[in-house]
């Protein structure tokens, strides 16, 4: 990726402080990043290293102390908080660490949710895809199941069902196979791969998954605060 026109992602000299205690905190320094569309990115790093810092960075849910983070052509920074929001449900998908999913909705519901939020597609054809996607994590039987009646593999398939039903241009994954066995796993994978050609959604994954980190087109490693190419 050189044009910074077609990149999906850009960000440069980005820094994170974090000030509360007796010292600075510095995560993240001078850390710089580039993704085209359909492009899968996988970041690895020791805990603590800073990944959900850097992840809730790019996707403007928290603010840097310095530098620039640009998404799908969009200066984050001269962004007000709607805009940013009305940026996300259009254009990302975020898969987090803890699910996040909403409990007194089924997972058919929390699938659905964002093309609700939407108001774009007919209620049908959004339960329609809803199913498609619940089907593809192989949850289709558990669809009218609410999360507290789900294992927590399975709240994590219906997260990433979520994440991905709008066909988003981005779609951030924090640790997105911890819970899941191998072969479910793979599906989540297949998942990815067939979104990536077909939507030419972009990836960017933080994972200790070696397995899935190697499935993607480059890995990087958060290391003292910037990403070195693995
Ligand atoms: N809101 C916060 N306030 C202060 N320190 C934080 C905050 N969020 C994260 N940190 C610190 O920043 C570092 C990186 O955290 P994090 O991004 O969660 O790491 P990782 O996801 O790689 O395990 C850790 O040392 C963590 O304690
Ligand atoms: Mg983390």
């Amino acid at each position: 990726m050189t044009e910074s026109m077609s990149a999906v992602l850009e960000c440069k000299a980005l820094a994170k402080n974090f000030d509360e205690g007796p010292e600075k905190l510095e995560v993240l320094k001078d850390l710089n990043l580039m993704v085209g569309p359909s492009e899968r990115v996988a970041v690895v790093g020791s805990s603590g290293s800073g990944k959900t810092t850097l992840l809730q960075l790019l996707a403007g849910l928290d603010r840097p102390s310095s530098g620039e983070i640009r998404v799908c052509g969009h200066d984050l920074a001269t962004m007000k908080d709607t805009q940013q929001n009305e940026l996300r449900n259009r254009h990302l998908g975020f898969v987090y660490q803890f699910h996040h999913l909403l409990p007194e909705f089924t997972a058919l519901e929390n699938v659905s949710m964002p093309l609700l939020l939407r108001k774009k597609t007919p209620i049908r054809q959004i339960k329609e895809k809803a199913e498609r996607l619940l089907d593809a994590v192989g949850l289709l039987a558990r669809a009218k199941h609410k999360p507290a009646e789900l294992s927590g593999g399975e709240r994590q398939r219906v997260a990433i069902a979520r994440a991905l039903v709008t066909e988003p241009d981005l779609v951030f994954m924090d640790e997105p196979t911890g819970n899941l066995d191998p072969n479910t796993a793979e599906k989540v994978h297949g998942l990815m791969a067939s979104l990536s050609k077909a939507s030419r959604t972009s990836f960017i994954v933080v994972t200790h998954d070696m397995n899935l980190a190697r499935q993607m087109d480059r890995v990087y490693r958060l290391e003292s605060g910037t990403l070195v190419l693995d």
